[in-house]
């Protein structure tokens, strides 16, 4: 379904990263945090723990109050408007609350990112019909979001942040309205994606998608993040 990526310097590097909101408390302190190429993590943490915050860094949404983070090699504070924009059509995001476009439909939704790439509307048809597919929606191609379910309009999202095979992809609770079996089908397209080379970032408070997957995990407790290797915990499970 997808093409071969090929990149071999760091996706992310966090150096001393600490962000807060305004004049509020620091959420999130003295980050260090390297993402290789073709990576694949969980973010995991309690609610309030700062992941939507957190994966924000990763696509540029905000800037750190302290610290470096660089993108693709480049430090984010130093770009320009024409290489930050270059750099977000290498990312995608699927949001906590989706944010899809009322006035699309499911398809146009989908096909946004490769229209905005110059992508040939027949090349456009079979790629967008054969993904909304996979994700189970081939019958709600012409609905709008406003139509659909909570759990379908999160498979539109993943679907659109998926199309282009983006370098990053960083998920907020991607499967956090679909029952299990659909949220490990959804695991298995970014597994597909990320064997490809795609790096992917999700943030999820399902344990049983964290216990069958077994990929390492960004956690955070008290704005600290912490890396824990599932295969090397030494406490029986
Ligand atoms: N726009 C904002 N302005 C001010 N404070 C915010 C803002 N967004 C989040 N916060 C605060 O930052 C902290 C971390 O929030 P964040 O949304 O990053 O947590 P989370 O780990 O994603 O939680 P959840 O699992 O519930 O999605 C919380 O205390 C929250 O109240
Ligand atoms: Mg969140």
């Amino acid at each position: 379904m997808f093409e071969k990526n090929k990149l071999s310097s760091p996706i992310a590097e966090f150096n001393g990263v600490s962000f807060r909101y305004g004049h509020g408390s620091e959420i999130l302190k003295d980050i260090q945090l390297t993402l290789d190429p073709g990576s694949f993590h969980f973010m995991t943490g309690e609610s309030g723990a700062g992941k939507t915050s957190l994966l924000g860094l990763f696509y540029m949404n905000h800037l750190p109050t302290r610290g470096r983070v660089r993108l693709f090699g480049k430090a984010v504070d130093t770009l320009s408007r024409a290489e930050k924009a270059q750099i977000r059509r290498q990312i995608g995001v699927v949001f906590q609350d989706y944010r899809l476009l009322n006035h699309l439909n499911a398809f146009d939704n989908v096909a946004l990112p490769l229209r905005i790439a110059g992508v040939k509307e027949t090349e456009i048809k079979r790629h967008v019909s054969e993904l909304l597919a996979w994700v189970g929606l081939e019958k709600q191609l012409k609905a709008f979001p406003p139509e659909l379910s909570g759990g379908e309009k999160q498979r539109i999202a993943i679907a659109r942040a998926v199309i282009n095979r983006p370098q990053l992809l960083v998920a907020d609770e991607p499967t956090g309205n679909v029952d299990d079996a659909m949220a490990k089908r959804l695991l298995y397209l970014f597994l597909e994606l990320n064997k490809l080379g795609t790096t992917i970032v999700i943030a999820t408070h399902n344990q049983n998608l964290i216990k069958h997957f077994r990929f390492d995990q960004l956690h955070l407790s008290h704005g600290r993040l912490e890396r824990i290797n599932p295969n090397i915990r030494n406490n029986g499970q």
